[in-house]
């Protein structure tokens, strides 16, 4: 019996296999590594419960091969569904990226659980699928829900579909809503690109947008931790779980200076102009975990915590 984990060489994916294998599962992961990378998971590579395949999961033919050669070995029970297109402005300049890397990811991820008899998924959605709610508290049951940008539609679309999925195939579906989740091994966001941009130009940062917009930001250790918690917890046939910090969030302002502080002393701070960073940004939202505290689970950092250790951990990894 083995649990498959798609995305399985990204960020998010990189660390879920960590943890799954500590706990003695037999993983298979997939990634065509458009944006994770083998190095992520070379030492998880060693482990000889441990198996990853390089594909294409929006191409449903070579994804199905590939299900009926490991499924005939280890029958697969579950799936973690983590595949996407994490870059969201890449996704606002040509909408077929978070078509095939999204949405298609996930019709496919549910044909294969369809044909091969596979009952559980666990599904990667996001904070971006609420849209741009102003100072309405964001919480599970909120709508309508209007997404502003591809990737939220997208992400709102896979939702849908795994409801849909759960009526009538699936057993169980565990649905979780993370907004900014920060750590190693860093593949995107607003703290590596500081960081990278302090190794091109260490006496200088230049800032998109005028540093206020406002987000929350949770920790990949504590998001693992959030989702197994609901996995074990919830009896909801359809769990659906806003995971987060709990707090209103830290400016980007205040990320750049904490960078700064870390990377590169004394380095002069440079903001754009407007409250977004690019189009499809949503400058600020307070997320409810509400639902979430009602189960029993609390974070244990807040985001300015988070991401300080996240700053420290991703000055290392560039490092090397
Ligand atoms: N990191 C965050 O802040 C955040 C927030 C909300 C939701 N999410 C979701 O969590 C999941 C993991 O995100 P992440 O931060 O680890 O991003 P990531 O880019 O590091 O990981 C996503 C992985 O999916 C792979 N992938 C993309 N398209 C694929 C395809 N067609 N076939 C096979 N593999 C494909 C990429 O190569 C990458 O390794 C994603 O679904 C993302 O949308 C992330």
């Amino acid at each position: 019996m083995s649990i498959l984990v798609t995305g399985a060489a990204g960020f998010i994916g990189t660390n879920l296999v960590r943890n799954l294998l500590s706990n003695g599962e037999i993983v298979i992961g997939v990634d065509n590594l458009c944006r994770g990378s083998i190095n992520n998971i070379e030492e998880l590579i060693a482990n000889p419960n441990f198996s990853f395949y390089k594909i294409d999961i929006s191409n449903l033919l070579e994804f199905k091969n590939l299900m009926v050669e490991i499924n005939a070995r280890t029958p697969i029970t579950e799936v973690w569904h983590m595949a996407a297109n994490s870059d969201i402005p890449a996704g606002i300049e040509d909408s077929f990226i978070d078509l095939r890397d999204t949405f298609m990811t996930t019709f496919n991820t549910l044909s294969i659980m369809k044909e091969f008899g596979i009952k559980v998924i666990s599904f990667a959605s996001s904070s971006a699928i609420y849209g741009d709610l102003g100072s309405i508290p964001l919480t599970e049951s909120i709508g309508p829900i209007l997404p502003i940008s591809n990737y939220g539609a997208m992400k709102l679309a896979s939702e849908a579909l795994i409801s849909a999925a759960t009526e009538s195939y699936l057993t169980k579906s565990y649905i979780f809503r993370f907004p900014n989740v920060i750590g190693v091994p860093a593949t995107h966001g607003v703290m590596l690109d500081f960081i990278k941009r302090l190794a091109q130009n260490s006496s200088s940062l230049q800032v998109l947008g005028n540093g206020t917009q406002q987000k929350g930001y949770l920790h990949v250790d504590e998001l693992i931790d959030a989702m197994l918690f609901i996995k074990n917890e919830s009896s909801e046939k359809v769990s659906v779980f806003n995971i987060g910090c709990g707090d209103q969030g830290i400016t980007v302002k205040d990320i750049a200076k904490e960078t700064v502080r870390q990377a590169s002393p004394g380095a002069e701070i440079v903001y754009g102009d407007g409250d977004k960073g690019w189009v499809g940004d949503v400058p600020k939202f307070i997320y409810s975990i509400d639902k979430l505290k009602k189960l029993g689970w609390s974070p244990k950092l807040n985001s300015a915590q988070a991401v300080a250790k996240a700053i420290s951990q991703i000055i290392k990894q560039e490092s090397k």
